[in-house]
């Protein structure tokens, strides 16, 4: 989080009245500007971590100096203005992101995934397309009998922005579609070319209003206007490249379904290719590479895409991105700046990360003032085994020193990096970094466990900067998602006191029932922004299972693993149960780590290697059988493993955090996972599958099952419903024999999940 000069007493120390008082105009300013950026222009000039650090020395400051605070005080001002302006409209198809690739090899083991996935032969035929990446912001059209009926952004994937009568005014988006199916969703990206992008900064200094940074940005912020004559205005462009719901087909081939999208009258982007290769595609990149300062708009990189529908369709997709797709990056671009400050920002689960400050420099057309230098080792030269990185004369690695010539590094979209030091640019008076082994935020020690990069706060909730980013995750999206209770306005409640834990949330409404003047009283507030934020805390008392367990911000437990959880225990009760029951089995399994980690020391050979197994017995034996029994079980889950079962085990027994957490739960009703096919004949039951498969990967297998309702597990119980066993099955087929468990072969499954 903020820097430790933020801290209050360090505050009161430093700064006399006079100071204090002129300081404390400067934020008010800064702040009021940073957020008319960041909500009207749609062009915020500060980022997240700067406003949130500016905001918090601002509140350190009236608390030492109470008096000074001033009629405008950014501590009244709750950041967002409530969501007014566009309406929300869900997607009837998820709107999917894309895993990025950096390097050939990252190709190359996407290409090789997809095969084995599907079991295809090396040289068995797999094309695919090959497509710019437009740096703009996507859009999904939905048609039906043939009219344009709404637009919307992308926004969290599931629930975008309506923006339909501002798509309306955009050339490349047709209103009306002939011969196009009953329903047809079409999806693709709004963007501005640059020779629009050069004339709309003209206009805009002429009128004396900001220029755009960027193409992107002037695009995102034309699409956003509430005037959609302003839009109008404003030479939109849009490539259509994927497409949601239909009613029937496009084609059987992305190359197909491009070529009808073409015909309905789209934009499709002329740089789009068949590969049957990967040389194909690795050749189509570099073309479009060599071209892309001439294509004539912002592109970042080329995407690929499985040809052949069926087979897109088989690969389906992960939480967040297709298995099919991949959009392989054009390499960062370089700068050299000076790096000015080192700043430590304490995370949700008290990781302390070093942020870089540096003279600000403008790396591929954006300016950057803060990269990231991961941990304590990157910023010593050494990777997380010792071993030296950016390599010096000495054989040593470089360290990283204030007041260093450093290079950025700028990939896309991702947060900067400090890749490199000039020595020979290092000032004399220029100190190794000391990183702190106490929290700048609470003072409590911080500490780095074996094996693990991070050094970590150990103030758990007495930690303001633990407590605030939990809160914030806690409000995400695909957490409880509170409309008009984003990160500012939580953390805002968190400075005032209101809100401490996500808890308190829920118990606004009646602390402050009769001071709703509080809220009253806040620039932008009324009694209907305050109502209708208690309406919206209100209408997610009711939460799905597996929204809870991701938003207590567990560490390892991501939305992947809280979704295996919530479909595994169904309730609450039921994971809570079985992970206080393991509670003695974590501290077996750590016993057992670190005898292994001792005896294999000096396990230098296999004798001594497979001696292990004693050792791991010997931690296991006092552990009781139902503990061991709940252990199992969920380290048995599929996706689960030891390190999510000690981190959910950790966090239970800690009484702060379970008194917590008990405390928000009473508040809840939380949903029990839908089985998603509850007509399928296997929904809700819980299959383990074993041996080698024949017809499909072990992965296909699993993600099949999911589709269909089933719980997959690694391993057989008595909770274990069906097992299907392929050849070379071994004990888990005998396991289920001796409980009775029904086996199936491969076949015999398909034909009970109709695939047969
Ligand atoms: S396909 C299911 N194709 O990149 C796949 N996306 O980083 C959906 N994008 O959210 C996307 N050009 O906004 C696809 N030719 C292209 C694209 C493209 C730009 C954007 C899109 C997506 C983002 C992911």
């Amino acid at each position: 989080m903020s820097r430790p000069k933020q801290n209050t007493a360090d505050l009161a120390a430093a700064l006399d009245r006079d100071a204090a008082k002129t300081r404390l105009a400067e934020l008010a300013k800064t702040l009021a500007q940073a957020n008319a950026a960041y909500h009207r222009d749609d062009d915020p000039d500060l980022t997240d971590a700067e406003f949130d650090s500016l905001k918090r020395e601002n509140a350190a400051l009236e608390a030492a100096f109470p008096d000074l605070k001033r009629g405008d005080s950014p501590s009244d001002h709750i950041g967002t203005t409530p969501a007014e302006g566009f309406s929300k409209l869900a997607h009837s198809q998820r709107m999917l992101s894309l895993a990025n690739a950096f390097d050939v090899g990252d190709v190359t083991d996407f290409v090789a995934g997809i095969r084995r996935y599907l079991n295809l032969p090396p040289d068995g035929a797999l094309a695919f397309t090959a497509e710019p990446k437009i740096d703009g912001l996507s859009l999904s059209l939905r048609y039906e009998d043939g009219q344009l009926i709404s637009a919307a952004t992308r926004g969290d994937g599931q629930v975008g922005e309506n923006v339909t009568t501002n798509a309306r005014t955009i050339k490349d988006i047709p209103q009306t579609l002939h011969q196009a199916p009953a329903v047809l969703e079409v999806r693709g990206e709004v963007y501005m070319s640059h020779a629009d992008f050069a004339a709309l900064n003209t206009r805009q200094q002429a009128a004396g209003a900001k220029p755009f940074a960027n193409p992107r940005n002037a695009a995102a912020g034309s699409l956003r206007q509430l005037d959609a004559e302003i839009t109008r205005a404003r030479p939109l462009r849009f490539f259509a490249y994927a497409w949601g719901e239909v009613s029937e087909p496009l084609a059987d081939t992305q190359t197909g379904a491009l070529a009808r999208l073409k015909s309905l009258g789209f934009q499709i982007n002329n740089r789009t290719r068949t590969c049957p290769t990967v040389a194909d595609m690795l050749a189509h990149y570099t073309r479009i590479e060599a071209d892309r300062a001439a294509l004539g708009y912002d592109i970042d990189g080329v995407v690929y895409k499985v040809d052949d529908l069926a087979y897109q369709r088989r690969l389906g997709m992960r939480s967040t991105t297709p298995r099919w797709a991949i959009a392989h990056k054009f390499p960062a671009e370089l700068a050299w700046t000076t790096l000015e400050a080192i700043d430590i920002q304490v995370g949700r689960t008290g990781a302390l990360s070093p942020v870089a400050r540096l003279k600000p420099v403008t790396v591929g057309g954006v300016v950057v003032a803060n990269a990231t230098l991961h941990n304590e080792d990157y910023i010593a030269g050494r990777d997380a085994n010792g071993a030296p990185i950016r390599p010096g004369e000495n054989g040593r690695g470089k360290d990283i020193r204030i007041g260093d010539h450093v290079q950025v590094y700028r990939a896309g979209d991702v947060i900067p990096k400090i890749a490199d030091v000039d020595l020979s640019k290092r000032p004399q008076t220029a100190q190794p970094f000391n990183f702190p082994t106490l929290c700048p935020e609470c003072q409590s020690q911080a500490i780095r466990e074996e094996g693990d990069a991070i050094r970590r706060c150990t103030g758990g909730l007495i930690c303001p900067a633990q407590a605030v980013e939990k809160l914030k995750h806690f409000v995400s999206r695909a957490a409880f998602d509170i409309e008009g209770l984003g990160a500012r306005q939580v953390e805002a409640f968190y400075l005032d006191g209101w809100v401490k834990e996500p808890a308190d949330i829920f118990t606004l409404q009646e602390r402050y029932g009769a001071g709703l003047q509080h809220l009253k009283n806040r620039e932008g507030w009324g009694d209907k922004s305050a109502e209708n934020l208690f309406a919206a805390i209100s209408e997610k008392r009711k939460i799905p299972l597996h929204r809870l367990i991701f938003a207590l911000g567990i560490r390892h437990v991501g939305e992947v693993a809280a979704a295996d959880l919530a479909r595994h225990f169904s309730t609450w009760e039921a994971l809570a149960d079985t992970v206080d029951a393991a509670a003695p089995a974590a501290q077996a399994h750590r016993r057992a780590e670190d005898a292994i980690v001792t005896e294999r020391k000096d396990a230098a050979d296999q004798t001594r290697r497979a001696s292990l197994q004693p050792a791991r017995d010997a931690a296991w034996a006092d552990t009781p059988a139902p503990a061991k029994a709940a252990w199992d079980e969920l380290t048995g889950i599929d996706g689960i493993g030891a390190t999510v079962a000690v981190s959910l085990i950790t966090t239970f027994q800690q009484a702060r955090e379970r008194e917590s957490i008990n405390r928000l739960i009473a508040h809840l009703e939380i949903e029990t996972p839908k089985a998603r096919a509850a007509e399928s004949p296997v929904a809700g039951l819980i299959v383990v599958f074993t041996g080698s498969l024949e017809k499909m990967t072990r992965a296909e297998a699993k993600a099949r099952a999911e589709s269909l309702g089933a719980k997959v597990s690694g391993s057989v119980s008595a909770k274990t419903d069906i097992v299907v066993a392929g050849p070379g099955a071994g004990s888990k087929q005998k396991k289920a024999r001796d409980l009775g468990i029904e086996l199936l072969n491969e076949d015999q499954w398909l034909e009970r999940i109709g695939d047969g």
